[in-house]
């Protein structure tokens, strides 16, 4: 798949003197749901921010669809809709009026059409005549993703699309996300929310400080970050493990109060074997425990430990 997003290089430092990006390189494939992964703070505004030419960047070369983002601004921005983050909107106007504006800043001709079934699509259309202000903050989320939609792009950004937001639009919206994707439209979803990525994305990215730490297929990256672990509080210390017990994911730990067996989480049917033999060659080696336990790594571990540079 060719690029649509060419990011090379990328580093922005703040008037402040704080560096919100530093050296960021991603290809974002056309047609994929990417989603960016990173805590508050990360760089994920800033980084969408300079795609849609908000934030100027003080390094580095980023080309949508081709054009370059600076040098052929009207073109790169013409080819992205951008689902910002805060919401911002004229309280005055009507829905309606608010799509067809926002269209016609991309100098796209009028298509009531298109405009109403994206209305339809976000449970607005009854709500068309309505005035912004009189909408509920569901309401005008909604309408932010029209908008971003109204000049038909390429490409969909969606800045912590769910942070707050009630459960019947969140599934309209990853309903739409989906529809897009059919339509081709390639869709980028920053959240620190890493459930959101493992139900939506192709690929995830994780920002952290101002860096991508990792880029990677969704599938492989779910299947590296279900681990579990097995627990066992010996008896007595051991110097070292025992032959008989050296196997992959066995090591002894807490100065050899404890052995930690890590397994794969999504290997229902080995985890029960595993278990099972692990235990038989403890008292084949004869390591009594007194106690066990075993967790599971939450989300949240795993993404502090990738963060950590741990993997
Ligand atoms: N206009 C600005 N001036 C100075 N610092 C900023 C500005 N915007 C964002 N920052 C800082 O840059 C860092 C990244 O912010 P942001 O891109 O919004 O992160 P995220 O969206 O991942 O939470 C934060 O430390 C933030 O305080
Ligand atoms: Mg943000």
């Amino acid at each position: 798949m060719p690029a649509i997003i060419d990011i090379s290089d990328l580093s922005k430092t703040y008037a402040t003197g704080y560096q919100a990006l530093t050296g960021v390189d991603l290809q974002i494939r056309e047609g994929e749901i990417f989603a960016l992964l990173g805590p508050n703070g990360a760089g994920k505004t800033t980084l969408i921010s300079i795609l849609c030419g908000i934030v100027r960047p003080t390094a580095g070369v980023v080309r949508v669809g081709g054009h370059d983002i600076l040098r052929d601004y009207r073109a790169a921005r013409a080819l992205i809709g951008l689902v910002p983050q805060e919401l911002t909107t004229d309280a005055f106007e009507s829905v309606w009026a608010t799509v067809c504006f926002s269209r016609g800043l991309f100098g796209k001709p009028p298509n009531p059409a298109y405009l109403e079934e994206i209305l339809r699509q976000l449970s607005l259309w009854d709500k068309r005549h309505s005035k912004i202000m009189t909408l509920s903050g569901g309401m005008k989320r909604r309408l932010l993703i029209a908008k971003a939609l109204s000049h038909e792009p390429r490409v969909l950004f969606l800045d912590e699309p769910t942070a707050g937001v009630d459960v019947g639009l969140r599934r309209d919206m990853w309903a739409l996300v989906r529809r897009l994707q059919m339509d081709g439209v390639t869709i980028i979803l920053t959240t620190h929310y890493i459930e959101e990525a493992e139900e939506m994305a192709d690929r995830v990215g994780v920002i952290n400080k101002g860096e991508i730490v990792l880029v990677e297929d969704k599938a492989a990256l779910m299947r590296k970050l279900g681990k579990k672990q097995l627990t066992l509080q010996l008896q007595a210390p051991l110097a070292e493990l025992p032959p008989g017990l050296m196997r992959r994911g066995v090591e002894l730990a807490k100065g050899g109060e404890e052995i930690i067996y890590t397994y794969d989480a999504s290997a229902a049917e080995g985890e029960h074997a595993g278990i099972v033999s692990l235990l038989e060659d403890l008292d084949m080696a004869g390591v009594a425990f007194k106690d066990l336990h075993t967790t599971q790594s939450s989300l949240e571990d795993i993404f502090v430990d990738l963060l950590k540079g741990g993997r």
